[in-house]
């Protein structure tokens, strides 16, 4: 289902291009249907599975993750196929308890880590993925295929029929870093399990399905790198706040001395005004962040904070960061960021802070260039 009607994904995320909500269905001797749709629409999933298998029966409803943007449509599905059996771990059950009022005790196959599903030809192996992102969720793969089912992993933002004219790449990194980015052992757990199985095709809950060899070795050491909060790219992330203009200015320049310094890649963003969670990517993919922010009431101005909480939150670590504050009578800034990184693994900072006092002067320019130099190096 491709929504274009959705404000924002999951309360918080812009989807400028839409979302897509995947749901899949093998005809085998038996008919299995993986997860279910968003909420809003089980009228148009259901008449599309009409469309595929006409008056069949369906046998097995797989409930791979329970969050509602795949789980909504479970009570209409299963009304609407009095005898399918809905297959699922017992956490699963659990949770629909809650969100429909029944655990399906009656016709429910309660499955857990290394169990199979015979469909006929196909044969499904169910492998946990717990926290990636939900407790409860696992993947499914198709033994005779060779397809991997796997949730919301290798998902994207965007319907998909919308063309992205950024690729995978872009909407992947920021619906991995927005949603999954807190739980990159989880996600390296399960690319251990899923680096002994040969994998044709991947069929994530979000985004395309990846078909080629190359899209897939792609799409795994992307993942491999952002789980292992690794640096996928070589650049330097800006991230400023500014009230009345004069920090925008430091960080712009500081960005143009990078540049001129042959640094091959400078992100920019006002934290105020971009897509935090743009931010947030780009603060994951480059080795090195610089934050330019005001002095606000004694401490570090909010949506800085902010940035900063989220970057922790998502255990951001391994990385360089230069420090550009500004403070009209006692900047505080710097200490402020320093402190809010003291928990963090292996951050390393700038010798450099650079001090601006309302306005750049000929002693913070100067400071700018050094701290361009000490963020390169
Ligand atoms: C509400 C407010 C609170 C501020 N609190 C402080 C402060 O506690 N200490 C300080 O040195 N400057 C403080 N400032 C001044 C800012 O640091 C000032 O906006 C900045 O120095 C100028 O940079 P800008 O043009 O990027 O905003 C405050 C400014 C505002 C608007
Ligand atoms: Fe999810
Ligand atoms: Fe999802």
């Amino acid at each position: 289902m491709n929504d274009h009607q959705i404000d924002l994904f999951e309360g918080q995320f812009e989807v400028p291009l839409g979302m897509a909500y995947n749901s899949y269905v093998i005809r085998d001797e038996k008919i299995a249907v993986m997860d279910t749709v968003d909420q809003n629409f089980g009228d148009e999933w259901l008449a599309n599975l009409k469309r595929e298998i006409g008056d069949a029966k369906v046998d097995y409803l797989v409930v791979q993750h329970m969050e509602p943007d795949h789980s909504a449509c479970i009570a209409q599905f299963a009304k609407a196929y009095p005898e399918a059996k809905i297959v699922s771990q017992l956490l699963s059950f659990n949770m629909m308890k809650g969100y429909f009022g029944t655990d399906y005790a009656d016709r429910r196959v309660v499955v857990k880590e290394g169990d199979t599903l015979d469909l006929g030809k196909h044969r499904l192996a169910f492998v946990a993925a717990p926290f990636v992102h939900w407790p409860e969720v696992f993947v499914s793969y198709d033994l005779t295929d060779r397809i991997l089912f796997s949730a919301d992993g290798f998902g994207k933002f965007g319907a998909n029929d919308a063309v992205d004219p950024e690729g995978w790449d872009c909407e992947a990194r920021r619906y991995y870093f927005g949603i999954v980015g807190k739980f990159g052992d989880k996600v390296q757990a399960l690319l251990k399990k899923a680096a002994g199985l040969e994998i044709a095709t991947i069929c994530p809950l979000h985004g395309p399905v990846l078909a080629t060899p190359e899209e897939i070795a792609h799409a795994v050491a992307q993942y491999a790198t952002w789980s292992s909060y690794g640096v996928e790219s070589e650049g330097v992330c800006v991230a400023y706040t500014s009230v009345y203009g004069h920090t925008r200015e430091a960080a712009l320049k500081f960005a143009e001395a990078l540049k001129a310094k042959g640094c091959p890649k400078v992100a920019v963003a006002d934290l105020a005004r971009d897509d935090m969670y743009e931010t947030i990517e780009d603060g994951f993919r480059y080795g090195r962040l610089v934050l330019a922010t005001t002095t606000y009431n004694g401490a570090v101005f909010p949506k800085m904070e902010e940035y900063v909480r989220h970057l922790l939150r998502r255990n951001y670590q391994g990385r360089k960061i230069g420090l550009i504050e500004n403070g009209t009578w006692a900047p505080l800034a710097a200490k402020g960021l320093k402190e809010l990184f003291a928990g963090a693994k292996d951050i390393s900072f700038c010798d450099t802070v650079v001090t601006i006092r309302g306005a750049l002067d000929a002693a913070s320019e100067a400071q700018l260039g050094k701290l361009a130099d000490e963020i390169l190096a």
